[in-house]
C-alpha cells in the first residue's frame, strides 16, 4: 500500500528511513518487471512544470505516469510564466482543480514551498537551486543494486560543487547511514541549512577540500560545475574547480567494488571526461534508467491511493 499518500516530496527528508525503504523496494520490484500491466494511477494526471531545461526528469516522469496508467502534461515556463505571467499561488490554485499532482523544476526551492502551500495535491521537487531529491532515489536504487540494501558505513564521496546534488547527498546520509564526504574547492561548500539538518539528526558529514578523500570510495559522484542559471559565473567557476575533475585514473583508486555516478548532463572537459563515463566502474546509464523506476515508485507511494475525481 502507498506509504506517503497525498504528501509533498520537496526534500529527501520529507520521508522517513522506513518510507525510503518502501519506495526503493517498490522501485527494485518495478525494475524487475513485477508491476507490468498494473495501473495504480489510472485516471490520474500529473503536471510537469519546468522553469529550466530537462531530458531525464521530463521523460521519466512522463513515461512513468503513462506506465502506471496515468497522464502527464508538460508545462514549460514560456507557456505559464511562473511568478511573471501569473503569481505562483494562483498557478497552484488553478492546477489543483485539474490535476492530481505537480512536479516542479524551479529556480528557487521557495517556489516549491509556495506551490505546496497553495495546492492540496502532492508537489514533487524535480530539482531546485537547493535540492534534487528525486534524482537521489534513482542514485540509491543504483547503489543498492551494487551493495545491497544495508548501506550503513558505505563511503559515498561527492566531488565538485556544493550544489543541489551535494545537498541531497547529505540528506541521504541522514536517511541511510552512508558515510558522506563532500569534496569542494574553498567557497563552494554545501548549504548551511542542509548541514544543520545533518547535525540535528546526529549524522556526521565530512567536508573537505582535499582530493585525497576520493581514494577508497565505494561511490564516487560528481555533477556539473556550472548549474543551470549560473552561466554568468562560468569563468570564475572553471578556475575555482580546476583539479576537481573525475578522471579514469581517479576511478582506479576507488574501493575494489567502487562505482562512479553522475546525474547527467555531463559537461565533458570540466567535472569529468568521456573516458570516466565509459570506465568499467561507471554506472551512469543504469543510474539514468533508474530515474524511471524510482520515480514510478515515488508516484505510486504519493498518489496510488487517490481516486480519479471525474
Ligand atoms: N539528472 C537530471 O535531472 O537530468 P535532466 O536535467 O535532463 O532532467
Ligand atoms: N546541478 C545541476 C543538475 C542538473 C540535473 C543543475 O542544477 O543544473
Amino acid at each position: 500500500a502507498p506509504v506517503m499518500a497525498g504528501r509533498d516530496f520537496l526534500s529527501n527528508l520529507d520521508m522517513t528511513g522506513a518510507e525510503l525503504r518502501a519506495v526503493l523496494d517498490t522501485a527494485h520490484s518495478m525494475k524487475r518487471g513485477e508491476w507490468r500491466g498494473v495501473k495504480p494511477l489510472s485516471g490520474l494526471s500529473l503536471a510537469l512544470v519546468f522553469e529550466k531545461a530537462s531530458l531525464r526528469t521530463r521523460t521519466t516522469f512522463d513515461v512513468g505516469m503513462y506506465q502506471l496508467g496515468g497522464h502527464a502534461i508538460t508545462l514549460s515556463n514560456t507557456e505559464i510564466g511562473l511568478g511573471t505571467r501569473e503569481r505562483v499561488s494562483d498557478v497552484a490554485r488553478n492546477l489543483e482543480r485539474w490535476v492530481d499532482g505537480v512536479m516542479g523544476r524551479v529556480y528557487l526551492q521557495q517556489t516549491l514551498h509556495e506551490l505546496a502551500d497553495h495546492a492540496d495535491v502532492p508537489i514533487i521537487n524535480g530539482l531546485s537551486d537547493m535540492l534534487h531529491p528525486a534524482q537521489l532515489l534513482a542514485d540509491y536504487q543504483t547503489i543498492e543494486a551494487e551493495f545491497g540494501s544495508d548501506l550503513r558505513g558505505k563511503r559515498v564521496v561527492y566531488i565538485g560543487d556544493g550544489n543541489n546534488l551535494a545537498n541531497s547527498h547529505i540528506h541521504m546520509g541522514v536517511l541511510t547511514g552512508t558515510q558522506v564526504t563532500i569534496v569542494t574547492p574553498v567557497g563552494y561548500e554545501p548549504n548551511a541549512g542542509v548541514l544543520m539538518d545533518a547535525v540535528k539528526s546526529g549524522t556526521e558529514i565530512t567536508l573537505t577540500h582535499d582530493l585525497g578523500a576520493v581514494a577508497g570510495a565505494d561511490v564516487l559522484y560528481t555533477d556539473v560545475w556550472i548549474s543551470m542559471g549560473m552561466e554568468a559565473e562560468a569563468d570564475i567557476r572553471r578556475r575555482a574547480f580546476r583539479g576537481y575533475q573525475v578522471t579514469p585514473h581517479m576511478l582506479d583508486t576507488l574501493a575494489p567494488q567502487g562505482i562512479f555516478l553522475h546525474c547527467l548532463p555531463a559537461h565533458y572537459g570540466e567535472e569529468t571526461v568521456p573516458e570516466a563515463t565509459e570506465h568499467p566502474r561507471s554506472r551512469v546509464f543504469d543510474q539514468a534508467e533508474n530515474r524511471l523506476h524510482a520515480q514510478k515508485a515515488l508516484l505510486y507511494h504519493l498518489m496510488g491511493s487517490l481516486r480519479p475525481r471525474w
